[in-house]
């Protein structure tokens, strides 16, 4: 990596004066996903292609067949994209590629394919980590965000709350010890059985959010589980999974088919709500008391798109006076813009992260299953909040309340 013999070249010096266009490629799971972004913010080509509903049928994703779909898809999807965009590829300033966290066998599809086209047309290659470039996607397509943001990604691979202090630097504050928001929904959703043809292709995340939208009045505390117990701003998405599982196998037994699906989809979600809405405040109690709490959240990642959970966040977040912006939904889920523009915001930092001239990219590159966002922050959070959320007001109009401190803020 000579990153510094590379930031000399006259390409380089000279990216101010023009718009720098990336290609990103995005196979850190199930979509296979190509873009072409600028440094002026415009999408010129976008792809994904996904199997979803072939890998549900078959019980959840395989990782193998991932990987067999990237490498089918992606050759042609680049070409779609330079295509749609009347790109050739000599315009190109870079291309950016995911690297980690991810399927390692999917990831290395991606990474293989990057390594192919930039070397075949001379450009340096930029290795983007997915959750940072879910953190980021939200400057692609809003200029009010400034940094220090704080972050709140919720995908079907993680859970966490960081604070983006800048494009290359990243507090991690809490994650999920075990399991995932949207895996948890995904595989309970997965053991109701069909839910119908209505719900063919998408999401069962949002297929659960639909249903739960059907519930009934109270139907959200039909089905309760106890809450996990975890330190500080951690959370433990398998145990919710687990009991919920338990639940469901319970109900089964004795009930035989009398099971309310909206009510049981509106508990599971309360529930997952509930979890994160209560590190969320843990996290915001500890930081408000050193005063170096952002006054801005975004949230991203997959289930960021569930409506229910963005109003409760975005309520408690009120009540402590911070405001909260969620990215798009179709940057919320799995993309490759995120990608291209997290490699433009890479490049045009001029990151000390490794960035591959045309010359010194290496024949293979790592791909990493986990890796963390940031600079472990945990130990900044209270063991305890300084007051405790009354977590049964996230659901609906209800004012959020702290425990003894009613009606602490509305809206
Ligand atoms: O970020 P993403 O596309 O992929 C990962 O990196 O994991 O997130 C996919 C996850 C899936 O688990 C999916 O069920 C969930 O996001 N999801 C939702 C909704 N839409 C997608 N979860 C809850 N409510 C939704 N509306
Ligand atoms: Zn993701």
């Amino acid at each position: 990596m000579k990153i510094k013999q590379f930031l000399s070249t006259k390409k380089l010096f000279s990216i101010r004066n023009y718009s720098l266009k990336v290609l990103g490629i995005e196979t850190s799971c199930d979509d296979t996903a190509v873009a072409i972004v600028t440094s002026d913010r415009k999408i010129l080509a976008a792809e994904r292609y996904t199997e979803r509903e072939i890998q549900r049928k078959q019980g959840g994703i395989n990782p193998s067949v991932c990987a067999q779909q990237h490498n089918q898809h992606l050759p042609r999807l680049i070409e779609k994209c330079l295509f749609d965009s009347g790109t050739s590829p000599k315009e190109l300033n870079a291309v950016a590629v995911t690297v980690t966290p991810g399927l390692v066998i999917a990831l290395k599809e991606g990474i293989s394919a990057a390594i192919r086209f930039a070397r075949t047309h001379q450009l340096p290659l930029i290795p983007v980590h997915h959750m940072r470039a879910h953190a980021l996607s939200v400057l692609l397509v809003d200029e009010t965000v400034k940094f220090p943001f704080s972050t709140l990604l919720l995908s079907g691979g993680h859970a966490l709350i960081a604070v983006a202090e800048s494009e290359e630097i990243f507090k991690l504050y809490g994650e999920s010890m075990s399991g995932s928001p949207g895996e948890c929904i995904d595989k309970v959703a997965r053991h109701l059985g069909s839910l119908g043809s209505e719900f063919d292709g998408i999401h069962s995340g949002s297929a659960v959010e639909i249903l739960a939208s059907r519930s009934s009045e109270s139907g959200h505390l039909r089905y309760p589980i106890s809450l996990p117990h975890v330190e500080k701003a951690n959370m433990n998405f398998d145990h919710i999974k687990g009991s919920y599982l338990n639940l469901l196998d319970r109900i089964r037994r004795k009930e035989g088919d009398e099971l309310d699906i909206p009510d049981f989809c509106a508990s599971l979600q309360n529930t997952v709500t509930r979890h994160i809405a209560t590190k969320l405040h843990c996290f915001f109690d500890s930081l408000e008391a050193e005063n170096r709490l952002p006054k801005q959240l975004i949230i991203g990642g997959g289930v960021a798109a569930n409506n229910y959970i963005f109003n409760a966040i975005s309520k408690l977040s009120a009540a402590h006076g911070i405001s909260t912006t969620k990215t798009p939904l179709s940057l919320c889920t799995d993309n490759a813009e995120m990608i291209a523009y997290t490699g433009i915001l890479m490049y045009e930092n001029r990151w000390k992260s490794i960035l591959w001239t045309p010359e010194e990219i290496p024949d293979t590159i790592y791909a990493h299953a986990r890796t963390p966002i940031g600079i472990d922050a945990s130990s900044e959070i209270l063991d305890q909040p300084r007051r405790q959320l009354v977590n049964s007001t996230i659901h609906g109009n209800e004012a959020i309340r702290f425990r003894n401190f009613d009606n602490f803020r509305s809206k």
